[in-house]
C-alpha cells in the first residue's frame, strides 16, 4: 500500500471471501493510523456473517486469529449472483453459519426452515445481515449480546483445531459443535426438550454433520485455549429452544465434567 503511495483519502474494496475481508480490513485498520474499507463479499459465510460487523483479524502461527482489530467498513454491497460459482463444499460452510444465526435470534426463521424454505435465497441472507447488525449495534466489542454468535463455536474451533486447520471445514465443525452443545444442554435441562432433534433435522436437511466421530474427551485441551474462557469460566452459548439463545457461565471443571457423560 506503501509503495503505491496510497493516502489517508484512498479506499481499500475487498472482493473476495471472508479471509480476503479479513485481511482487507485489518490492513485498513493499520495503515496511517485507519483508513475506509468496502466489503464486496463473494461467498455465503462472508455474505451472511464476516463482511458484516468490522472484526478483522489474522492468524499467528501460534493460532488462528490472534492480530485483529475492531474497524466497521464503510460499506457492504451484496449480490447473491456471485454465489453462482461457489463450490458445493463453501456453500455447505455458509448454511451453517446461517442456520446458527437463525437458532440464536429468530424462532419464525427456525420454523420455516423446519418447514422447508428455501435457506440460500435473498430473503434470508438479509435476515441473517440484519439479525448480526442489529446485535452488532448493541454490542460492538463483543462483550455480551454478540458472544451469542459463537453458539456452536467452543466445540467447533476444538475440532477444527484438533484436527488441524484445513482438515474439516469451519462450517462442518461449527455444525458438529452446535449439535453436541444442545445435546448436552438438553441433557442436562438447559434447553427445552425437542430442541436437540429439531435441531438436528434441519442440520440433516442442509447435509451437515452433526456427530463426532473422534473422542470427544480429547477436545478438552483445545477448549481451554479458547478465547471465550474468561477466569477459567467459559462463556457457553445455549439455546433455550430454536430461535432463542442465551449465555451461560460455566467453570471449565465442570464443563469437563459434562463432556464426559456424553
Ligand atoms: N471477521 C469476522 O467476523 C469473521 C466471521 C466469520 C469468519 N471469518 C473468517 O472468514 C474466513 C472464512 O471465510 P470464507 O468461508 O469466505 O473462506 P475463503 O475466503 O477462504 O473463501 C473460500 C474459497 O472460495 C473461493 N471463492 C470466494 N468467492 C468465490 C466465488 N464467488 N466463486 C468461486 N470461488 C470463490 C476463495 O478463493 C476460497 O478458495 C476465516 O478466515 C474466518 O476466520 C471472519
Amino acid at each position: 500500500m506503501a509503495d503505491i503511495n496510497l493516502t489517508r483519502s484512498d479506499v481499500i474494496i475487498s472482493f473476495g471471501g471472508g479471509v480476503c475481508g479479513d485481511i482487507a480490513g485489518f490492513c485498513a485498520s493499520i495503515y496511517m493510523r485507519g483508513i475506509n474499507y468496502y466489503q464486496v463479499p463473494t461467498t455465503l459465510l462472508a455474505q451472511v456473517d464476516s463482511s458484516v460487523g468490522g472484526k478483522t483479524a489474522v492468524n499467528l502461527a501460534e493460532g488462528k486469529n490472534l492480530v485483529g482489530t475492531f474497524h466497521q467498513p464503510t460499506g457492504v454491497y451484496i449480490n447473491k449472483l456471485v454465489l453462482d460459482t461457489l463450490p458445493e463444499r463453501e456453500i455447505i460452510c455458509g448454511k451453517a453459519e446461517m442456520i446458527k444465526t437463525a437458532c440464536i435470534k429468530d424462532e419464525i426463521f427456525t420454523q420455516e426452515l423446519l418447514a422447508g424454505s428455501k435457506l440460500v435465497s435473498e430473503k434470508y441472507i438479509k435476515k441473517c445481515v440484519d439479525i448480526k447488525r442489529l446485535i452488532v449495534q448493541n454490542d460492538q466489542f463483543d462483550f455480551g449480546e454478540r458472544m451469542l454468535l459463537n453458539f456452536g463455536h467452543t466445540i467447533g474451533h476444538a475440532i477444527e483445531a484438533k484436527a488441524g486447520y484445513g482438515k474439516i471445514s469451519h462450517g462442518e465443525a461449527i455444525a458438529i459443535g452446535m449439535a453436541l452443545i444442545t445435546k448436552m444442554s438438553e441433557k442436562y435441562g438447559l434447553s427445552e426438550k425437542g430442541t436437540y432433534n429439531q435441531l438436528v433435522n434441519l442440520l440433516k436437511m442442509h447435509k451437515l454433520p452433526y456427530e463426532y466421530s473422534g473422542n470427544i474427551l480429547q477436545l478438552a485441551k483445545f477448549i481451554s485455549n479458547d478465547k471465550k474462557n474468561v477466569n477459567h469460566l467459559l462463556h457457553l452459548i445455549l439455546l433455550q429452544k430454536m430461535g432463542k439463545a442465551y449465555i451461560h457461565k460455566i467453570s471449565l471443571v465442570k464443563f469437563y465434567d459434562m463432556l464426559e457423560t456424553m
